[in-house]
């Protein structure tokens, strides 16, 4: 029997409501005992990349229900955020993934709700954080080699400043909802600059995609490719697959260049092919039988990117509704894999999935993420009509 999405976004929002109430004070990681969320908002941990989703997730809750419980606890965290702008070190190309889905969110629904008195006070605000953070990557561009680098120096000895990821490609919307704010072609102008980049650089023949590769910083020339969180150099880590599945359909949302939705379609054909009979996602595609780790973000997200590129295949001038529908049905397939079995529904646990990973060769797998939560819901708020685009 389908499955209906409106009931499963429901179970969302009650759970929600107590889970917010009960960590309003804290912007989670992951649950520690008892299925309680930890908390990565002091000051050592504040600019951790992941801390921009639990916004992300409060603002989604408050487009589906108007509720002010998770308007409040959503302008906290992104006021939380600002201790980042002091950190250079805490800086790195994931300003799109903690401002997106706080600051500019923020503006996009104050926007798109004029009425509502929790927004409007504070739009200037979130409008100058959007700002700030799109500038700071800007700032990361290397014109030697047409890329953004990802992470600072590490101060283990290893050379980064030549390194790209290919989740840098999910960072590139804050860049194109800056040049649309201040009606500055630059920012676009890089993101499309580091769009090229990757799309030649990191996509294989066959449609997988690199974590990590690194160029001359200066003469900006290709080195040589890195394993990253995946199981080794050549394989395809599968939340990468996302990032890139779901990363090259948004620039082709903002941009309408055929070269990205063909890299899209590429990506996502690999991914579709590679998803086990069980529709579980394994860490890697390539990774041993045994152990069978698997990661709920990358079916989460990958699931966002597809039906993302089912919308973009079915109303843009270069799509196709045939690939509209095959990409819908794989993230459907997804989902129910994922609302089967993985999901926890129950308010007196914070988390909702319970499988994710953060990376193949850490000691611990499959317990649960906030981006997997954040993902999860956005591909149900999409195949519910309630979702604020955010990207
Ligand atoms: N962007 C880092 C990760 O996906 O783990």
């Amino acid at each position: 029997m389908a499955t209906d999405w409106n009931k499963v976004a429901d179970k969302i929002i009650n759970k929600e409501r107590v889970v917010v109430e009960r960590n309003r004070e804290r912007i989670p990681y992951s649950t520690q005992e008892e299925h309680r969320f930890d908390d990565y908002s002091a000051d050592d941990k504040i600019c951790w990349w992941t801390n921009g989703f639990w916004g992300g997730l409060l603002w989604q809750l408050y487009r589906a229900t108007g509720e002010n419980l998770f308007a409040e606890a959503a302008c906290k965290v992104e006021k939380q955020l600002d201790a980042c702008f002091m950190n250079y070190n805490g800086m790195d190309h994931d300003a799109g993934f903690r401002w997106l889905p706080t600051a500019v969110a923020h503006v996009r629904l104050a926007r798109e709700k004029k009425s509502s008195v929790a927004l409007e006070g504070a739009i200037a605000e979130a409008r100058n954080r959007g700002l700030l953070a799109a500038n700071s990557l800007a700032g990361r561009f290397n014109a030697n080699g047409d890329f953004i680098r990802a992470w600072n120096d590490w101060g283990d000895g290893r050379d980064t400043r030549g390194w790209a990821i290919i989740d840098c490609m999910m960072n590139l919307p804050l860049l194109y909802w800056a040049s649309d704010e201040l009606e500055d072609p630059r920012f676009r102008a890089i993101a499309i600059r580091h769009a090229d980049t990757a799309a030649k650089h990191f996509i294989r023949e066959d449609g997988s995609v690199r974590h990590i590769v690194g160029f001359d910083p200066v003469k900006g020339t290709f080195l040589r490719d890195y394993g990253g969180q995946g199981y080794g150099e050549g394989s395809s880590w599968t939340r990468g697959q996302g990032w890139a599945l779901y990363g090259f359909t948004l620039s082709y949302l903002h941009t309408a260049k055929v070269e990205y939705l063909e890299a899209a379609r590429k990506i996502a054909n690999r991914f579709i092919e590679r998803i086990p009979d069980d529709g579980r996602i394994p860490v890697d595609f390539d990774q041993p039988s045994e152990p069978a780790y698997k990661d709920d973000t990358a079916a989460a997200i990958a699931a966002c990117g597809l039906l993302t590129l089912s919308e973009q295949e079915k109303t843009s001038e270069n799509g196709s509704s045939d690939n509209s529908n095959r990409y819908r049905e794989a993230a459907v397939r997804l989902l129910e894999t994922l609302d089967r079995d993985s999901c926890d529904y129950s308010p007196e646990h914070d988390e909702l999935l319970t499988k994710c990973t953060a990376a193949y060769h850490d000691e611990k797998h499959e317990f649960p993420i906030i981006y997997g939560d954040y993902y999860y819901i956005e591909a149900v708020w999409k195949l519910t009509g309630k979702e604020l685009f955010i990207w």
